[in-house]
């Protein structure tokens, strides 16, 4: 591996769902004072899969344009982190290689760690580029989350894919090698396999994330890692926008710092604009507060960005990256904003007909409705196969 070589996200692409349940539309139905979902978690909205929408119809709408845009010739890898997994056995990301029509000489594989796998796919994808900068990875961190309906995760719910091109001499974001780590076995959040909701203690699971804030930072200065004050912004993980302001808090009182609310916000509140309107996109999270970072109006060449990834059980990660000059002319803002437009606001009984919708397990055939307006759908499910097609 060379010390000189820079590699890191060269592209980055997001998509989401077709639907969108407002915050509003939520408080009228559980009763809760609206300004607890507004203030409180800091959430205006969540996005909400179309019957014939899932992990793989917004992972292959991310991706599409990366391929449009860089072909696939240099890509012979894809990583896709999820926890909403749609086969115990088979890569989602089969699918989408096959969707995309991409070559047969692809390694193609899935990772899983709650919410941290997308971090995981990208330092997978560093050390293959590290081996052969000739060769990009393509990331593709895609989830839908969801609790029970009048849980008090259920205003915590989201979907989004995010995907990464991770190449040699990146045109967006330079990362550095050095990483902080933090494993600790704990049951904040979890979903076993037969259920199709995930299992929360909530109060657990912040101080779960923020003790892994700490252990991750302390290795990474441990590790030599750059100094609190060399950052320009931070990107955290985003179960809800306000999480990312607890987060920095915690930092910057593990560090002694008296907490100056204009500080925080400095560092975490150009991070938040996609999270707020899409909600929890579980492994996506952070990569969309990187996506908001960079679409938003300050100019941000030269900036270092701090990333921390937290996935429940839990594992976390600090790293850090520079924004490369010229970075504006490889965005992707229009594309973005047109995805959080093209949602339909969806009523109460719309959602919840949604959510409780399961696919027959009898191995027979069922067509799914023709919701979706993006470019890809699950068509439905013939012989326990599920059958995807561009729309
Ligand atoms: N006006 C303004 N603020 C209000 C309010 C009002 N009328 N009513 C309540 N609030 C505030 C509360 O004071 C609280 O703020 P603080 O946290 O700053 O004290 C906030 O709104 C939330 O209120 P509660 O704690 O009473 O809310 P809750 O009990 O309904 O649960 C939750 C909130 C724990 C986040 C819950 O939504 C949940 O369990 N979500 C899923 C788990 C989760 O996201 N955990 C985060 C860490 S784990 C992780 O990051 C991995 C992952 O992706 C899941």
């Amino acid at each position: 591996m060379s010390a000189d070589l820079t590699a890191g996200i060269h592209d980055l692409s997001v998509a989401t769902t077709q639907y969108v349940l407002t915050h509003e539309t939520l408080a009228r139905q559980t009763g809760a004072d609206v300004a607890k979902y507004h203030k409180g978690i800091g959430q205006q909205s969540m996005s909400v899969p179309a019957a014939d929408e899932d992990i793989v119809t917004m992972a292959a709408t991310a991706a599409a344009p990366i391929l449009a845009r860089h072909g696939s010739d240099r890509i012979r890898t894809i990583v896709f982190a999820t926890e909403t997994g749609i086969d115990q056995a088979k890569a989602a990301g089969i699918y989408v290689h096959s969707l995309l029509g991409m070559p047969s000489a692809t390694r193609v594989v899935e990772l899983k760690q709650a919410c941290y796998s997308g971090t995981a796919a990208l330092q997978f994808a560093l050390g293959l580029v590290h081996r052969d900068p000739s060769r990009q990875v393509l990331v593709i961190a895609a989830d839908s989350s969801k609790y029970e309906l009048g849980s008090s995760g259920e205003a915590t719910q989201g979907a989004a894919a995010v995907a990464m091109l991770v190449a040699a001499d990146p045109a967006l974001i330079r990362l550095d090698n050095t990483s902080g780590l933090f494993t600790a076995d704990i049951m904040d959040f979890w979903r076993p396999n037969y259920l199709t909701t995930a299992l929360v203690d909530g109060q657990e699971s912040i101080s779960a994330y923020l003790q892994a804030v700490e252990g991750a930072w302390k290795d990474y200065t441990e590790q030599g890692g750059r100094s609190l004050a060399d950052f320009g912004a931070f990107c955290y993980h985003q179960p809800f926008t306000k999480m990312a302001y607890k987060a920095h808090r915690h930092l910057l009182q593990y560090h002694g710092h008296d907490v100056d609310e204009a500080d925080v916000v400095r560092a975490v509140g150009r991070t938040t604009g996609y999270n707020s309107v899409i909600g929890n996109s579980y492994t996506a999270s952070m990569y969309l507060g990187l996506a908001a970072l960079l679409d938003g109006s300050d100019e941000l060449t030269g900036q270092s960005v701090g990333f921390l990834s937290y996935g429940s059980g839990s594992v976390a990660e600090f790293f850090a990256g520079d924004v490369v000059p010229g970075y504006r002319t490889h965005l992707r803002t229009d594309q973005h904003r047109a995805a959080i437009d093209r949602r339909a606001d969806i009523d109460y009984a719309t959602y919840r007909a949604l959510h409780q919708r399961s696919f027959p397990t009898d191995g027979g055939d069922h067509a799914t409705p023709r919701e979706t307006t993006g470019p890809y759908r699950l068509a439905g499910l013939s012989g326990h196969k599920r059958i995807y097609e561009p729309r």
